[in-house]
């Protein structure tokens, strides 16, 4: 293996990064080394980023003294194993850092893949430890590589939701309202709710999202941030992924007591955050954390339970993605870099994703 290539992201200013070489880890025993091959880059990651002291992000994959590797979703390859059953050449998706490698301590290693058992993740969420085999994975196919990589975090969580709220029979409303609608994760959520009887979805989205968002025919009503004051009456359920307070405080104040549910699901408007005020009309919002309930859903249905039926719904949904998604492909450092802080500043085309790869872009 070659030179090592790593994005490292300032703690505590997100817009100063750098990309450094180093020699990469030799693995010791039970240890493997996995070659990065590439990896999606949505506004996920940036909440990764601007969460990751305090969701424990930046844990996942250490760097020096101040600095963090941000999580990103993507594939890789075994390249050197010191573990029993682990072959080199074996392809997996899973959690990655925006790097060309990855040291891994494999536990639970089978045909399906393993959990990364390395002391530091241990008290992490496990749903970001496991690496899924590409050639046991239900949802994996070989063509849809970019979609996986960019899509399935976003989906699992719409899915997630989707179940939480067809299980709550949607808490007794009529309409769904989801903030950042030109988002994947709330159009796959938008796409999953027109599937059923009789729930209407509203999305809010910037005035440059409405013609893209109300293109993707998921949503039956859009309105701007701008159009507030036009919000429907009737019960409701807000799904809140801008994380933006005068949104926020605006639906809550439209609906109040009819306001059944309130949901706090991402954090794209991460300069308009602002505390949940006492006197906030309304049900107090409840954060919702996808693995939260993957580990909930998976204790009573089993991973592959689980698994089984999000596999059900993706292929439908990777679908109809194909009708409105462009992938861009981007390699080497400074693309990185610059596809990294341009999604920092919201200068995003919902229209388009980014897959990125570091791979052949080091000193040879
Ligand atoms: N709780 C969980 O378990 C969980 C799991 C998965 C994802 N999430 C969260 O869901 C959110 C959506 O992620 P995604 O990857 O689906 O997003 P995405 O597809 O990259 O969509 C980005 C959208 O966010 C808005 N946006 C982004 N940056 C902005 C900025 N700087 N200023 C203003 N608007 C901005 C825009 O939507 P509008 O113009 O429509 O507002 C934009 O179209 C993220 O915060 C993510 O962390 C949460």
């Amino acid at each position: 293996m070659g030179r090592a290539l790593d994005l490292l992201i300032d703690k505590d200013d997100l817009r100063s990064c750098r990309l450094v070489e180093t020699d990469p880890p030799a693995p010791s025993d039970g240890q493997a080394l996995l070659s990065v091959e590439h990896f999606g880059l949505t506004s996920n990651n940036i909440t990764y980023a601007q969460f990751g002291r305090a969701m424990s992000y930046w844990d996942f994959f250490p760097a020096e003294e101040g600095w963090g590797r941000m999580p990103v979703w993507g594939f890789a390859e075994v390249a050197e194993s010191r573990v029993p059953g682990l072959a080199e050449g074996v392809r997996l998706y899973g959690y990655l850092p925006p790097s060309t490698e990855l040291l891994v301590a494999p536990s639970h290693v089978s045909e399906r893949g393993f959990v990364d058992a390395s002391p530091h993740r241990a008290g992490l969420p496990a749903a970001y430890n496991g690496y899924t085999a590409t050639a046991s994975d239900p949802v994996y196919e070989a063509g849809q590589e970019d979609l996986q990589m960019l899509l399935r975090p976003l989906f699992f969580t719409s899915w997630l939701l989707d179940d939480l709220l067809g299980e709550a029979d949607i808490f007794g409303a009529e309409l769904v309202v989801i903030s950042s609608a030109s988002s994947r994760t709330a159009s796959a959520l938008a796409h999953l709710l027109s599937l059923r009887e009789g729930v209407q979805v509203l999305g809010l989205t910037s005035e440059r999202g409405v013609a893209f968002t109300e293109g993707l025919g998921a949503y039956d009503t859009v309105l701007s941030y701008e159009q507030l004051d036009d919000l429907p009456d009737g019960r409701a359920v807000y799904v809140d992924i801008s994380g933006d307070a005068a949104v926020r405080a605006a639906v809550h104040r439209h609906y109040a007591e009819k306001l059944l549910h309130s949901s706090v699901v991402g954090a794209t408007h991460h300069d308009q955050l602002g505390e949940v005020p006492d006197d906030l009309p309304g049900p107090r919002p409840t954060f919702f954390f996808a693995p939260d309930r993957v580990a909930s859903r998976s204790a009573e249905w089993g991973r592959e339970g689980l698994e089984g039926r999000i596999a059900d719904s993706w292929h439908p949904y990777v679908s109809w993605t194909e009708g409105w998604l462009r992938v861009q492909h981007d390699r080497g450092g400074p693309a990185l870099r610059s596809t990294y802080l341009d999604l920092l500043d919201g200068k995003i085309d919902p229209s388009c994703a980014h897959v990125l790869t570091l791979q052949d872009a080091v000193t040879p």
